[in-house]
């Protein structure tokens, strides 16, 4: 059954109808709230095959109910959850702004309560070959959005640079950008992030893998011993996701994103994952999250701020589908689109991780419902780098980011 906000809306009904079967007349304001819905679990998908996949989950059906949003992908217009509303999943949409606007319309929707909610973010990426390898399944603490940055078509790069690409505003390649938008980089709550490591170790050995896979990932393998992670057996891998658009691919350009996370981070991230929606779903998530968990004084969102979600409840899980760039000895066009890699077991383990870390926040919901207690800085790049948003200035001085840092 289809319930739609929308159709609510423009009726004039109290949304609280929507997720009730109790007649709406009957109902005060203030109760409203209650009849939210309240996931303990939101899955946030990019794409029809990630959704499918929860078909086949233990533990919870999220297909049980479906709540047409106002303002999700129209190929994607429902939100899925159990009967009891405990786990819920939606399908952004690929690509920043899609990710971006259909977020956005999921927080603003009203029918949920998702102050307390864990938001699981889980889609496939290409990975580094020097961090990890196909079908393994990865969590980041930082996501950063390379794609906001200069670039030169590959013809007319300035003789002594490194790469094409310099982050906004710099002279060079690898140099830190000279001003921020504000969605460069996001920093997730490392405490949760290494509890699902953990939880994630617990089926590593139930890891799907084919014997596709198995012969790719051997291509890796030389005397040059760059690669070898990516020869090893699919993993629970920690390292940090970049965000972009355009789907870059080959060993110039990795290496060029593994510098510029580098230096925009002063070492504290890792370049392990691309993909195209990161940065996005986590901007509408914070911009609309509390801040009661920060841990310093530093106002991190916007004054519009509704205390929507909480941030420090952001896990993002990234699954190898395909290597970022090429084996020894093949063109960089043969990886990206002719090579079998990985894409059926990555998926089937974002179910598998999945699943076991749904089952386990279900089920230790009385030490979950208080959040995991936030100990590094949680937040947008402002956070990150110490300062205050300030339209006049957009810069972060260097002292700025060493008093910070010390
Ligand atoms: C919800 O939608 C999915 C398709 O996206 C469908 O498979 C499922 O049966 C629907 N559930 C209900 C209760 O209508
Ligand atoms: C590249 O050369 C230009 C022009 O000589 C110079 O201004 C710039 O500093 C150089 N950049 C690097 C990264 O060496
Ligand atoms: C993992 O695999 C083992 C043995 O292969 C099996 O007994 C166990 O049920 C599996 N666990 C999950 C969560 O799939
Ligand atoms: C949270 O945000 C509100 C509104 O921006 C602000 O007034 C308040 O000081 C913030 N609290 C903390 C702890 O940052
Ligand atoms: C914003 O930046 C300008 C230029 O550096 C500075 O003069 C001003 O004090 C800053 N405003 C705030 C609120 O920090």
């Amino acid at each position: 059954m289809h319930f739609s906000a929308y159709t609510q809306i423009l009726v004039g009904l109290p949304l609280f109808a929507v997720a009730s079967p109790v007649p709406s007349n009957a109902k005060g304001a203030s109760q409203a709230q209650d009849e939210k819905i309240a996931p303990k679990v939101f899955i946030i998908n990019t794409w029809k095959r990630e959704e499918d996949i929860w078909r086949n989950a233990e533990g919870f059906n999220v297909f049980e109910k479906n709540i047409t949003i106002p303002g999700l992908p129209p190929q994607y217009p429902d939100v899925h959850c159990t009967q009891d509303g405990s786990v819920c999943q939606v399908t952004v949409g690929e690509g920043e702004i899609n990710a971006a606007l259909s977020t956005t319309s999921l927080l603003l929707s009203t029918i949920f309560d998702l102050r307390k909610t864990y938001f699981l973010i889980s889609g496939l990426a290409s990975i580094n070959p020097k961090i990890g390898t196909i079908g393994s399944i990865t969590f980041a603490q930082y996501a950063l959005q390379f794609g906001l940055q200069h670039e030169f078509d590959a013809r007319q790069i300035p003789e002594n640079f490194s790469s094409g690409y310099m982050a906004q505003g710099s002279l060079y390649p690898g140099a830190k950008p000279a001003f921020y938008f504000g969605t460069e980089l996001y920093s997730l709550n490392i405490a949760l992030r290494n509890y699902m490591l953990d939880i994630a170790n617990r089926v590593v050995f139930n890891l799907s893998d084919s014997d596709a896979a198995k012969v790719y990932r051997a291509l890796y393998y030389s005397s040059n011993t760059i690669y070898l992670p990516a020869t090893y057996s699919p993993s629970i891998t920690p390292c940090d996701s970049i965000t972009s658009d355009t789907w870059y691919t080959g060993a110039k350009l990795g290496d060029a994103i593994e510098k510029y996370v580098e230096e925009f981070t002063d070492g504290d991230a890792t370049y392990g994952t691309a993909s195209q929606e990161d940065n996005a779903i986590l901007a509408a998530l914070f911009r609309f999250s509390i801040n009661a968990s920060d841990p310093d004084v530093i106002t991190p969102s916007s004054p519009s701020n509704l205390e929507l979600v909480d941030f420090s409840r952001v896990i993002l899980m990234r699954a190898a589908g395909d290597f970022d760039r090429e084996h020894w000895g093949q063109s960089p066009l043969q990886n990206l689109l002719y090579a079998e890699q990985a894409k059926g077991p990555a998926l089937d383990n974002i179910r598998i991780v999945g699943q076991e870390i749904i089952n386990v926040v279900l089920e230790e919901w009385y030490f979950f419902e208080g959040g995991v207690p936030v100990g590094n800085k949680v937040g947008d790049v402002w956070k990150y780098l110490g300062v205050v948003p300030n339209a006049t200035c957009q810069c972060a001085d260097k002292e700025t980011i060493m008093a910070w840092k010390s």
